[in-house]
Parts: C-alpha cells; structure tokens; sequence
C-alpha cells in the first residue's frame, strides 16, 4: 500500500508510507537486518537486493520517506551527516571550485579547508546574512558546487534559497542545501530551486539522540546521483539496517517534535530578548532578526528549535550560564526531544571565528514553562 499522492507530508511520516507488512497486519513496519542476499540460478538478485553495503529494503524506505517529504526523486542515506556531506564534496574536480558561508557547521567547513588546502579546489567564502556576497564569491564556469546552509550554524543567519539559486545556476554551479537545522517541516529546498537537499538525520529527522545519520536528497536522478549512489557503495558509507528502523520510527513523530520545538524556542527569545545580562538573542522568528521577512517567507511552519544568545558579561560569564542549567543538558547536538545547551567556541576550538560570549541552545520538546525558569536561574546565579 501507498498513500494517496494528496496526503500531507505530516500523515505520510506517521504512517511510514503504509509501507507495512501485508501478510501479518502488524502497524509498525518491519526491519530487514541482511548484509548479503540470494541468487535465482542466473546468478541474478532474487529479489533485486545483493550486498548490503549497496543498498538493502530497511534503508531503502527510510530512504523513500524522506525523498517523499521533501517532494524528491530519491535519497541517499549514509551512517552520519558528514558522510553524506563528504561524498558530495568528492564529486567536485580538482581544479574546481566550492563556494560556501564563512559561518557554518564547523566539521563541514574542516572538510571544505582540507579540499582546498591538500587536494586543489578553491573555495570562497561569503557572509550568509549578505546575498551580494555570494554573487561575488560564486565564479561562472569554475564553481563547481554552491553549498548553502540554512539557518546557519550557530548564528542563525538565513539564506534566501531561491535567489541563491538562481545566482549558483546562473554560474553553471549544483546547488545544495544543508537544511539540518530547518528540517523539511519548515522549509522546501528542491522547492525552492536547489539541486540537492542534505540533513544530518541524527538531528530532526530522528530527534531521539539515539543514533547519527546523514541524508541527501536530490530533484532529478542524473549522473551525479549516479555517481553519488557509486561513491556511498564503495566508500561504505551507508546506514545500518537497525539505525534506518529507528529513523523510520522517529521520523513518524517528526512534525510534532519539530512544531513544539519551534513554538517553545519563539517563547524562549522572546522571554530572552532585553535581558539585562544579554547582549543579542539570535533567533529567525524574532523580529529584530536581520533577515526575519526572508525567514517568514522561506520558513513555513516555524522557525525551528535552535537560538543563540550573546551574553553581555563575554566568554567567562557566558561558560559560567552554559553550565549552570539544571534541565538543559550541556551537550553537543542538536534537535532530540532535550534541551541543550553549549559555549559554542569551547566547542569548536581556538580557530573558530564564532564569538566566545555565544551560547547555543537546542530547544526540546518539555514544558516550555520549565525551560524558561532554568534559563532564568542559570542567568540570575
Ligand atoms: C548543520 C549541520 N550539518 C551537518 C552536521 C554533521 O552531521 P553528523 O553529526 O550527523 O555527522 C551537523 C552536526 O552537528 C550539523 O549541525
């Protein structure tokens, strides 16, 4: 059984597809643990399966439900996100360039460095806040990928995807979007004129802090996807059997973890905004937010789960907050059902430009009331 194609995206997620099992009736869809699968007497796949380091039948729904809520022609699923992101760099040619934001998810970014620095792909470097900057660093002829990210990681700034697109087609560039922190509840990528969509699925997409896996989702299947499915095979990236379960069960309650979590970060900064011991809320929803109207118009149901706070004290005082909620956990990641909270420079390390009084919070899915008492305890302490 398949849903009807007029079915939301949301009731697809929760009913996996229907993509259950006829013979028993059984609700919740079944997992197929096989690394190796049989032969007919040509020697060819009874049952269109081989080896599961290619593909295999739990990973390939997991797979066909998320294409189907980001209305793509098919997804690629690897064991974490920088896989995914990693075997889509490896397509770019030596000689080629990659054009990505200043400010982004730094293991992404150390990738990017690495290219650049040992393998002979340039990459330039543009302020996510300012579209004419990527009109700058994108090259006609010479990029070869733009990769766009959205909000961007940790300080929430928002790419208008439809006109950077249309800046990267212009140059002849394959657009991709790092759409993690947006999930596709909020905003459409492909929708929006990207060519590929990527989350790391161990944020929203799973939401249970229980597993990591990375996604790419693509608008057509051309020879890079081609390339892409032959570089996840031999590079043995792809995702677990048991890990692809758990993502199908998670990604049934996907929109209500994603929607409560967006809501309670709204309240959040608001509650936040004008506090005396805080210098800036970074946050999309707020109004005060330098992109907030590209937000609205690019973000359609909610703003998401992830803010960051500028602490007016400066370095020390915003490590001293960090590690002294009570509910927040102080732990990198982000988009399971728990608060988080981190100094983010801590994190990254000496080289990172983040500022060192910004404190990252992923807001979970508990009683806003609470989280917005153990903020206000941590900051009064
Ligand atoms: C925006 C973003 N992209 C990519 C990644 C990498 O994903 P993973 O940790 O699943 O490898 C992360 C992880 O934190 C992330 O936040």
């Amino acid at each position: 059984m398949t849903p009807p194609n007029h079915t939301s995206p949301e009731t697809r997620a929760v009913q996996a597809l229907q993509e259950i099992d006829a013979a028993t009736g059984a609700v919740v869809p079944g997992i197929q643990p096989a690394s190796t699968f049989a032969r007919d007497a040509d020697y060819l796949p009874r049952g269109g399966y081989v080896y599961s380091r290619d593909t295999s039948p739990t990973v390939e729904h997991a797979e066909r439900i998320i294409a189907s809520l980001e209305d793509g022609a098919a997804a690629l699923l690897f064991g974490s996100g920088l896989a995914a992101c990693t075997a889509l760099f490896e397509t770019v040619p030596a000689g080629k360039r990659i054009a990505a934001p200043r400010v982004m998810y730094h293991g992404a970014q150390d990738w990017l460095v690495r290219l650049r620095d040992e393998r002979g792909i340039g990459v330039d470097w543009f302020d996510a806040a300012d579209i004419s900057t990527i009109e700058q660093a994108v090259r006609p002829g010479e990029t070869a990928l733009l990769w766009l990210e959205t909000p961007v990681n940790p300080n929430w700034d928002v790419i208008d995807i439809a006109a950077a697109a249309r800046i990267g087609h212009a140059a002849g560039a394959l657009v991709a979007v790092d759409g993690t922190c947006a999930s596709p509840v909020t905003t459409q990528a492909l929708a929006l004129g990207a060519d590929l969509v990527f989350h790391s699925a161990t944020k929203y997409l799973n939401g249970h802090s229980d597993l990591t896996a990375g996604v790419l989702v693509t608008k057509v299947e051309d020879e890079r996807w081609r390339e892409l499915s032959w570089l996840r095979k031999h590079m043995g990236g792809v995702l677990g059997a048991f890990e692809a379960w758990l993502l199908i069960r998670g990604l049934r309650t996907l929109y209500l973890r994603f929607e409560r979590a967006s809501a309670s970060a709204l309240a959040i900064a608001r509650h936040l905004e004008g506090h005396s011991k805080i210098a800036r809320v970074l946050y999309p929803g707020l109004e005060s937010h330098p992109q907030h109207d590209v937000a609205r118009r690019q973000m359609s149901r909610g703003f998401g789960g992830m803010l960051s706070i500028l602490v007016a004290g400066g370095a020390e005082e915003a490590k001293r907050i960090a590690s002294s909620t009570r509910l927040f956990l102080p732990a990198t990641s982000l988009g399971g059902v728990e608060s988080l909270i981190e100094h983010r420079k801590a994190v990254e390390g000496p080289h990172s430009i983040v500022p060192d009084n910004l404190i990252r919070i992923s807001v979970g899915i508990e009683a806003v009331e609470d989280l917005v008492a153990d903020l206000d305890q941590a900051l009064a302490q």
